[in-house]
């Protein structure tokens, strides 16, 4: 009988063995630790031609119920969220899973009372606070589908996703801080909502005290919505296939991928897949700086930590306010002891005095984590050196939107760790490296790079793309036959230890944040004195990577520092400033095939500062080359 735990290297290997040889029986040892209200009929169907995969068929439950009514009778008065505020003189906020539970049904009632029901898709698009946490769970408590949209988008990226997935409500708070600048949501939500008929009602949190404009009819604040209901909401029976959420996430056009989570497989595998890596203990106070508008803060704030009833703290703020000190300030402060960031915040408070770091006392950290890019050494070391003093283990987690939980990373003081490397799978992944033949590179004594795909199905792995079921196919399934590409690429060496050297499409992760360049390119090619333009990533010191655009203007039009100002605010309108190019470049023409094809590669190595462009001779137009590579900027 496979545990939820896993306590030993030997216990991970046999695990990981079973789970190879018999991935259902694996999976139905670890289904049967959860609360489900019907047991499945049958363990897994798939068929990747179609794509389809079903987990957990015929099983019924709701996740609430195992997220939070599971520990009410034990556990009941054990805190569920800590909140810390953006403003460090405000109130930490505590919440214990009974009075979370209460809250998720009463906001769940209020979504009934408004008209929200089975299937109804809910648009929440909310600062950092614990009303998004009661907000998506109310949402899972009624079975309605929540998305979730970062409150860093624009209106029209928000109406984009609203209007993708035809949201009947909205959940939006009035105005909030980050760091020291005000960010008025609900106007940035008015604004989207002129082109989203699809919306009847938005429901406002009061964040601040600041008079909200409010429209008559549609508006409505969340607490007086509160007030006129109570907290009994039984939960609604879901089917262990029916989704439970959509999160957007780019890709190779401009439109972004709506990627749908189911209910059985995504509780699962975000619980098994926490409980492992982090190896919480019963009173540890578990930190993912996260926002909960990534998949990060869905799977790794929310549902895998609640699912194991542990203690998650939600931060309001940024790493850079009041000063750089503020991460370490919080760990000293709430005693956390796990601590899961990304690469990008890591670098950017390396690069600050150590005085920021000494300053406070470390010791409850046990274990660290990293996300969303590939570490680097200098970042990993200085990660281990200063904040885990050398006595807790990285476990560098690697996974996507599209996986719903982690795939391959360490079990914290159980996978012996390597600087950069994400190392083994979780028992039930079976990752494998594909060569440009798209033939699979065996596992062995060898090293291997190539590209990376997964060739069984898992149960947290997204089901479709919302409303585009062929685009889910084209992405993710038909670089190679019976297996999910990733995207990546990575490097295996021979103990069979994995490490993402980055993506290998036309996605670039800046910050952290997965951006694909063609909805940027189309942002550009809005402003009215441009005539085309291609977007491609270079190394960047603390982001990873970032964006550089070439730009070609129409004749009528100069370069100016003003048109590069203007066309960064194009972006930023259109999807938002995290979207934004370091650099711009205007050039007469852009290389390309033959057959029109604008030759990235080329311009990703001029970017970069690289001049060995290999054979250019088969371009349409390869004197633009070195044309474009003398006018860098
Ligand atoms: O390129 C990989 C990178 O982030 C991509 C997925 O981005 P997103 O869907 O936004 O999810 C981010 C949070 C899970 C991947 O294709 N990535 C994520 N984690 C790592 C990583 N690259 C290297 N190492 C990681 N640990």
């Amino acid at each position: 009988m496979n545990k939820l735990r896993i306590n030993s290297f030997s216990e991970y290997k046999k695990a990981y063995k079973e789970s190879v040889d018999n991935p259902e029986a694996f999976w139905d040892q670890i289904a049967e630790q959860f609360v489900w209200k019907k047991k499945w009929d049958k363990t897994l169907e798939y068929d990747f031609s179609k794509p389809e995969f079903k987990w957990f068929q015929g099983g019924k439950l709701n996740i609430t119920e195992n997220v939070l009514d599971r520990h009410l009778q034990k556990n009941g008065n054990k805190t569920a969220i800590i909140w810390e505020p953006n403003n460090p003189f405000e109130e930490t906020r505590i919440i214990t899973y009974r009075q979370l539970h209460a809250k998720v049904c009463q906001f769940a009632n209020v979504l009934k009372r408004n008209g929200v029901q089975k299937g109804d898709r809910v648009c929440i698009y909310m600062p950092m606070i614990p009303e998004l946490a009661i907000a998506m769970l109310a949402c899972a408590r009624i079975g309605a589908v929540h998305s979730i949209v970062f409150a860093g988008f624009s209106s029209s990226a928000i109406a984009s996703r609203i209007n993708d997935a035809q949201c009947k409500l909205i959940v939006t708070a009035n105005e909030v801080y980050r760091g020291d600048k005000p960010i008025n949501l609900k106007a940035i939500v008015d604004e989207a909502l002129k082109d989203c008929p699809s919306i009847q009602t938005c429901i406002v949190y009061r964040r601040a005290i600041e008079p909200t404009m409010m429209v008559g009819g549609r508006d409505r604040f969340w607490i007086d919505e509160m007030s006129k209901v109570d907290a009994n909401c039984p939960a609604t029976e879901m089917d262990a296939e029916d989704p439970l959420f959509i999160l957007y996430t780019s890709g190779s056009t401009g439109k972004p991928k709506g990627m749908v989570h189911t209910t059985g497989g995504y509780l699962v595998q975000t619980a098994y897949s926490f409980e492992n890596i982090f190896q919480m203990d019963k009173d540890d106070i578990y930190w993912c700086t996260a926002d909960i508008g990534w998949i990060t803060g869905h799977s790794y704030i929310i549902y895998g930590p609640l699912a194991c009833g542990a203690t998650t703290v939600m931060f309001e703020g940024v790493p850079s306010y009041p000063d750089f000190g503020r991460f370490w300030e919080i760990v000293e402060k709430l005693k956390v002891t796990h601590f899961y960031t990304a690469p990008t915040a890591i670098r950017s408070l390396a690069k600050e005095s150590l005085d920021y770091v000494v300053k406070y006392d470390l010791s409850s950290l046990k274990v660290l984590g990293s996300v969303g890019e590939p570490i680097n050494q200098e970042a990993w070391h200085w990660y281990n050196d200063y904040i885990g003093k050398g006595n807790c283990p990285i476990v560098d987690t690697w996974w996507q939107t599209e996986t719903g939980s982690i795939l391959i990373s360490p079990l914290a003081g159980i996978t012996s760790t390597r600087p950069t490397f994400a190392t083994l799978p979780l028992p039930g992944v079976q990752p494998v490296l594909m060569d440009e033949n798209g033939k699979e590179i065996e596992t062995g004594a060898e090293k291997a790079e190539g590209r990376l795909a997964i060739k069984f199905p898992w149960p947290s792995m997204a089901r479709t793309v919302y409303g585009d079921h062929q685009r889910y196919k084209d992405t993710y399934f038909s670089t190679f036959e019976n297996a999910y590409f990733t995207g990546d690429g990575a490097y295996r060496d021979a103990m069979g230890y994995y490490r993402i050297t980055g993506r290998v499409d036309d996605v670039v992760i800046v910050s952290g944040h997965n951006l694909g360049t063609a909805p940027i390119e189309n942002a550009i090619n809005e402003h009215e004195a441009v005539v085309e333009s291609a977007v491609v990533g270079f190394p960047h010191d603390i982001k990873g990577n970032a964006l550089y655009a070439y730009v070609i203007l129409y004749d009528n039009f100069q370069p100016s520092e003003d048109l590069i100002k203007q066309i960064k605010e194009e972006v930023s309108k259109s999807i938002g400033a995290i979207a934004k190019p370091d650099k711009i470049q205007f050039v007469k023409g852009l290389p390309k095939t033959r057959s029109g094809k604008i030759m990235r590669r080329i311009l990703r190595k001029i970017a970069a500062g690289e001049s060995d462009f290999g054979d250019i001779s088969t371009l349409l137009n390869p004197e633009i080359v070195r044309v474009i590579q003398e006018e860098k900027v």
